[in-house]
């Protein structure tokens, strides 16, 4: 039974194929039990009982241990649930109303005692993943003011240590992996942006400070939203730790009005005892169980005409591209931005949402038309959040933007949001996309967003916006089964699990140099498979960073996701080309095991590291060396997940190794001389008789 109610104690078990979580009636709110390794319900109940600290004083009570934190009484950590009611009462007193268990799926029913506010806490299991979420409802005839409402609290096992670690970044240099003691103190992750924003991520690790890529106790939590939000953590001297979360910065206001409900997104939470690589593997496999709706697909590799051609798009250029690509093997192609109104470059045309008759004079159809004949699908760059001022869009509905009366309405990358908490702009947002995907028969958007909400108002803005983004996809979704959709924001201004149970694949980074994107990928790679991962091949020199690099290090460390090209193929010499195709035939042959594969990153000598993918009895192996410091060859690079007793031949030279050999001393790399070295390896085991 995944979730066990027992009644004498008051105590609710829910269990995962390696995990537990356990909580329990106080009062009339709900305590924190466990967080971890799997319990059976008698030591659960053990758990329960509150061990009296002789040493702890009254000015220790009210860190919390609550499932939802609120005002009231000793309560001092950060609140997950504050509100004002008409009369001015800030402090709640639950009352426990009951329970429901569905399954996986367990929800507790609190009231107010006093005032008529109730809340839900809901619990569901999906594998070893717990998803959390909380139901706000005013049952009262006057309004409530909400000024945070955080899907879930989370509490953690005392340890002398935990150590954090989280993702931050900026444009071109999202998701970098920082791993730092917890300071005790209260530690804010957050957006302001409206937008989940690239400077962090709503995820976040902790463990005891002795984790490794493979061992050790690590719990973790992300939050399934695209808007503001914000983690609250705190550490107290005698090593209580815990955090809250949800959506929303600090500093807004909801009204909850009379008989209305508010609910939150999925703060989901695991712990795995394998270290941050189980703890990514288990994310992982929850991407694919409940977030994808296509988890089974292969992403197809695509051609993206950002890079080589900028704003600069025409009919010919995109078809002469189109030409290249397909015969390298590419199934997709994509059209970026630049094909609409006047979209010459980024001051004008965002909003306008025909063809450019210049650039294409009988529509997009002969494109759509061209790439369908060379045996590809056919996708197009949109925008639908953005506005220029310089459009006609704007000149025919300046109200349309999301703004304050007499406040200056702030542009940036020369563009405005359009207010599409306005069911009219949401409308009509809808309208001309459901008409594109179907006129075009489209199979791919790639739904870009490049700039933050500012001056929204009221508050409740920053929720309804991805709300309404959520609910446009949505539609559009199940109106065009086919469709597929990459989430992108500026790059990866948008990568989290809210836009992912909507979208199919994440653009993590405008940053295409593969050396760059080595510590990029590896940051996305702790919450997000490889499948839903877009990276692209593109051109020398880097136009980000100006560096050269060889074409097969490009291809191998874009392998490691959902394989693009997005150079000017135009301009690759036929020597290029030979092995750029034969780069693409590679990797759709280990394609398979990359995308729906378990991961193990690897770390080796020098700059070397890897991730080794694991599905069914295919193996294979990534290795990237962007640097050899004195020449030096980094050697072997040891496996992880290899067994000890089985043999394993490398499917290209034939050479065979048993598993000790690959755990101990390590796989031997035929790496190229110098800098910029890579290696694709496929390892089968052998049938020994
Ligand atoms: C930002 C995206 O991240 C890029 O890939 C590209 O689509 C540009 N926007 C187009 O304006």
């Amino acid at each position: 039974m995944p979730v066990v109610f027992a009644p004498e104690h008051h105590l609710w078990l829910l269990s995962g194929p390696s995990t537990s979580y356990a909580l329990r009636l106080d009062g009339g709110g709900v305590r924190h039990v466990h967080w971890g390794a799997p319990l059976t319900l008698e030591a659960a109940t053990a758990l329960s009982e509150p061990v009296p600290d002789p040493a702890a004083s009254s000015f220790e009570q009210g860190t919390g241990e609550a499932e939802l934190r609120v005002e009231g009484g000793a309560q001092f950590g950060p609140s997950s649930l504050l509100v004002r009611f008409a009369d001015g009462t800030s402090a709640i007193e639950w009352v426990y109303e009951g329970h429901k268990i569905d399954g996986e799926h367990l929800s507790v029913r609190l009231a107010d005692r006093h005032y008529p506010l109730a809340v839900t806490l809901h619990y569901r299991l999906a594998g070893d993943v717990l998803e959390r979420w909380t139901d706000v409802t005013n049952r009262g005839s006057e309004p409530i003011t909400l000024l945070r409402c955080d899907s879930a609290a989370w509490t953690l096992p005392a340890r002398a240590e935990h150590r954090l670690s989280h993702l931050v970044g900026a444009w071109v240099s999202e998701s970098r992996l920082r791993r730092a003691p917890l300071p005790v103190a209260e530690t804010v992750l957050t957006s302001r942006r409206g937008v989940t924003s690239h400077h962090a991520s709503p995820w976040l690790a902790l463990d005891d400070g002795t984790a490794g890529e493979d061992h050790g106790e690590v719990f973790s939590a992300a939050l399934a939203w695209s808007g503001s939000w914000r983690i609250t953590l705190h550490r107290d001297p005698g090593g209580r730790t815990g955090f809250t979360g949800g959506f929303g910065h600090e500093g807004l206001t909801w009204t909850l009005g009379a008989g209305e409900t508010l609910s939150t997104p999925v703060f989901a939470g695991t712990w795995s005892s394998e270290g941050f690589g189980g703890v990514s593997r288990v994310w992982h496999s929850y991407v694919r169980l409940r977030v994808l709706t296509h988890p089974d697909e292969d992403r197809p590799v695509l051609y993206n005409s950002w890079e080589a051609t900028g704003f600069d798009v025409e009919e010919a250029g995109q078809m002469a591209l189109a030409a290249r690509a397909a015969d390298l093997g590419v199934e997709l192609f994509v059209m970026d931005d630049g094909w609409f109104g006047a979209r010459t470059g980024e001051h004008a045309g965002l909003g306008d949402w025909t063809p450019n008759p210049k650039r294409f004079p009988d529509g997009l159809r002969p494109l759509a038309a061209e790439v369908r004949r060379l045996g590809m699908r056919f996708g197009l760059w949109i925008e639908p959040e953005s506005v220029n001022a310089d459009s006609d869009l704007y000149r025919e509905h300046p109200d349309w933007v999301v703004h304050q009366p007499n406040r200056r309405r702030t542009e940036l990358r020369s563009q405005m949001v359009l207010d599409l908490a306005r069911p009219e702009v949401a409308a009509w947002t809808h309208a001309w996309l459901d008409k594109l995907v179907g006129d075009l028969d489209l199979d791919y958007l790639k739904w870009d967003f490049n700039r933050a909400l500012t001056e929204a108002a009221p508050d409740s803005v920053f929720l309804d916006h991805t709300r309404a983004v959520y609910g446009i996809m949505d539609r559009l979704r199940a109106d065009h089964p086919g469709l597929r959709i990459e989430a992108c924001a500026g790059g990866g201004g948008r990568a989290d699990l809210g836009i992912l149970r909507r979208t199919d694949q994440i653009w993590p980074s405008d940053n295409t140099d593969p050396v760059d994107r080595l510590g990029i990928q590896h940051g996305f790679s702790q919450l997000f498979p490889a499948q839903v991962m877009s990276a692209w091949v593109t051109d020398n020199p880097n136009v980000t960073t100006a560096r050269s690099t060889p074409l097969r290090f490009r291809f191998h460390m874009a392998m490691a996701g959902a394989l693009g090209l997005g150079g000017d193929l135009t301009t690759w010499t036929p020597d290029e080309l030979t092995e750029a195709a034969a780069l693409v035939a590679a990797y759709k042959d280990v394609r398979p095991v990359i995308q729906h594969g378990d991961a193990h990153r690897l770390t080796g000598a020098g700059t070397l590291t890897g991730v080794h993918y694991v599905w069914a009895d295919e193996h294979v192996v990534l290795a990237w060396c962007p640097s050899r410091a004195y020449g030096h060859d980094p050697g072997p690079l040891r496996l992880t997940a290899v067994k000890p007793g089985v043999l394993y031949r490398d499917l290209d030279s034939g050479t065979t190794y048993p598993g000790e050999v690959l755990l101990g001393r390590g796989l031997p790399l035929t790496l190229p001389s110098g800098d910029h070295a890579s290696a694709l390896v496929r390892l089968s085991p052998v049938e020994q008789s």
